[in-house]
Order: C-alpha cells, then structure tokens, then sequence
C-alpha cells in the first residue's frame, strides 16, 4: 500500500502532481470562470461578504496564510487568518456578512471545529476547505470544498497542503469573479497559470534529489532557520515546522523583512539558514531585499541554502547551496517552493533514523483541545 515506498510520507511527496491536479479538476471551466460545486451559500451571500477570516491549525494554518495574499489582492476583502485554538477565545467581531473559511485536512482537528461553531453561533457564513469527505467540520460549515488529494497516511500534511493552498486559490478567484472585483478575462489568465501548477510540480519534484544530499549533510545540525517574505514567509513557517516535527530539531521560520528586529542575533558561523527567495519578477522589488538578507547572513558565517526560481542569477554568488523551483507567478510560487522543504525535513529525518509517517507524541488528527 506504500506503492513500493520505505514510507507513506515519501509516497505522498511524490504522489503532490496528482493531488494537485485533483483538487482543481472540474473546478475551472474552459471559459476561465471558477466553478466550486458543493456550494450550499449562493452567489448573493457571497456578494454579501465585508470580511473573511481564515481558521486552522499547524500546516493548514500555513496555507490560510498564503490565503491571505491572494485574497486581499483579488478581493479587496480585508482578510485576517487565526489559529483556530486563539480564534474564539478573544471575541472575534463577526456578523452574518461575514465569511469564515475554516481549513482542515482531517476535518476532524477540535480547535478548529470549536471556531466553526462559534463562527456560526454569531451567524457568519463558514466554508470549509477539507480533505476528508463526511468528516465533522464540512457537516457543521455552510458551504465545502474538498481538496480530493486522497487519503494521507503519514502525521506530516504534505499532499493535503498544496491541496489547501490551490483551494484557497479557486475560492480567491471566485469571490473576485462573482464580487466582479477582477474580470473573466484576468480569471482566465490565472486560471490558465493554475491550470499548469501540477506539471511544475512535477518538474520540481524531479530535481530534488540534490535536496536529499545536502539534508544528509546536516543531520548534526543544532538547529536551521528558515527566512521568507510575502508568500514565501507562510513557506519558511511550514519548511521550520515539517523540520520541527519530523527531525525534532530546533527550527524557525521568520519573516526575512524582521531580520534585523531580533532574528539576526542567533546567526553563528555555520548555522543553516534556508532562504526561500520572491520572484525577481515580483512587487517592490522585495526580492533586491530578500538577496540583501542572504549576503547579512552570509556575514556573518551561516551556510545559506536558497531557493529560488529558474533564471535567478543574483543570489548565486550568496548561495552555499542553491535549490531551483520552476518561475510562476508570485501567488502560485508557494505550491513549487514548499516541495524542497518538504523533501529536506523528511530526509534529514531519515538521516536521523527516524521514523518520518510516526513522529513522536504526534497524531494525525487532533481530536482534543
Ligand atoms: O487535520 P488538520 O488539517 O485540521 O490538522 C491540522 C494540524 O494538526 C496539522 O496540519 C499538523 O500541523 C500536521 N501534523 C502538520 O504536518
């Protein structure tokens, strides 16, 4: 059932082109509209809407975030995103025109079925973003979208976070569209961009195996630090968290912009520090930024690992390794830029010796407060 692979986890990585392919299936139609069928709000609600709130845990925390971007930019909807276990505690200011996306692989996870509830005791609308059909949190919401990457055996989320982001996406897209905030030309424009994700994925999962090597390399580290900015921040908190748990090694994703705030008193000579760089093609030249932060780091002796987009010359010279990902636009980058982290925490693991499906005092889902 492992399909030939010593672990689940290592299947699932693998399996990522497909699951993403799944979860957006049926979802785009030829004329470039977004189609979310299980819909049981109506297009009125939607276009009723004056806020979102994004809620959820751990992986699928990460996702809510990368939500956010995209969101904001294509909604103009101010969009907040909450860990689920922090949400209902500080009496959130929610209304029936409000919209709470709750994100949950499992569907089963308490905190964030505990903010559903309170979410629709105070009459906002709730869409759960689920990868488990019939579970809890999709029969409590008003409205689901399944993710359809498949079932995911091992504790770390990995085919079922690229689901949640391209999820987050379509329903991106489609408040714009039926908001009428972007026009179908520019839906068609990214849904042809989306469209083409899974075979990046693919690309990108078939040049990793450099990733393998320099994981094995560092399985004495004491701890890596891992920097982003924009989208890219949501992807150094995932690269620090899939590290955290399956390799128990001290791991933190900061924002690269917050560096100099704090962060940048823990470099010492020979400190991993994983750079996930913006596209040189991207906003406010964020990227001329984040190179700046490899080269402070650099300074100061870190061994930089960095990621970043084909054609991408200016971090070479910063590079102690440096790890390709496929160009897309800025929005998409997180489903390329998140598979090396991935492939990084699972082999540092196994160079470890352990037992990357099982991690200690883990389950897969997290059914208590
Ligand atoms: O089933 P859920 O998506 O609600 O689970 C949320 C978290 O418990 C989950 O993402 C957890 O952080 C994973 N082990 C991360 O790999």
């Amino acid at each position: 059932e492992k399909g030939g692979f010593p672990y689940f986890m290592l299947k699932e990585i693998s399996e990522q082109p497909e699951a993403l392919a799944d979860t957006l299936r049926g979802r785009l139609s030829n004329e470039g509209a977004i189609v979310l069928d299980e819909e049981r709000l109506s297009d009125q609600d939607f276009r009723d809407i004056d806020k979102v709130f994004i809620v959820a845990c751990g992986t699928a925390y990460h996702a809510g975030l990368i939500a956010k971007y995209a969101i904001e930019h294509w909604t103009r909807l101010p969009c907040e995103v909450e860990m689920a276990s922090e949400f209902r505690y500080r009496d959130p200011v929610l209304d029936r025109s409000t919209l709470v996306i709750a994100i949950s692989q499992s569907g089963e996870t308490l905190d964030t079925l505990m903010a559903v509830k309170h979410a629709r005791e105070q009459k906002a609308r709730v869409l759960a973003i689920c990868n488990t059909n019939g579970s809890t949190i999709p029969r409590e919401s008003d409205a689901v979208l399944y993710t359809r990457c498949g079932p995911e055996v091992g504790v770390a989320a990995t085919k079922t976070f690229l689901g949640q982001v391209a999820a987050c996406l379509l329903v991106g897209l489609f408040l714009a569209q039926t908001r009428g905030v972007l026009y179908g030309d520019e839906v068609a424009a990214y849904v042809e961009r989306l469209q083409r994700m899974p075979e990046l994925v693919r690309r990108t999962l078939g040049t990793v195996e450099p990733v393998r090597e320099l994981a094995r390399s560092l399985a004495d580290a004491k701890a890596v630090l891992f920097l982003g900015r924009h989208v890219g921040y949501p992807v150094a908190l995932e690269g620090a968290l899939k590290l955290k748990e399956l390799a128990y090694m001290h791991a933190e994703g900061f924002p690269a912009g917050e560096l100099k705030h704090g962060p940048i008193a823990l470099i010492e000579p020979g400190l991993p520090v994983v750079v996930v760089v913006p596209s040189p093609r991207g906003r406010a030249n964020l990227h001329g930024k984040v190179v700046s932060n490899i080269q402070e780091v650099r300074a100061r002796g870190a061994r930089t690992i960095v990621i970043a987009e084909d054609g991408d010359t200016d971090v070479e010279p910063y590079a102690d390794h440096l790890i390709r990902v496929p160009a897309t636009s800025s929005l998409f980058a997180p489903l390329v830029t998140t598979l090396p982290l991935q492939v990084f925490a699972c082999e540092l693991a196994l160079a470890r010796g352990l037992d990357v499906d099982q991690p200690r005092n883990l389950a897969k889902s997290v059914t208590v407060e």
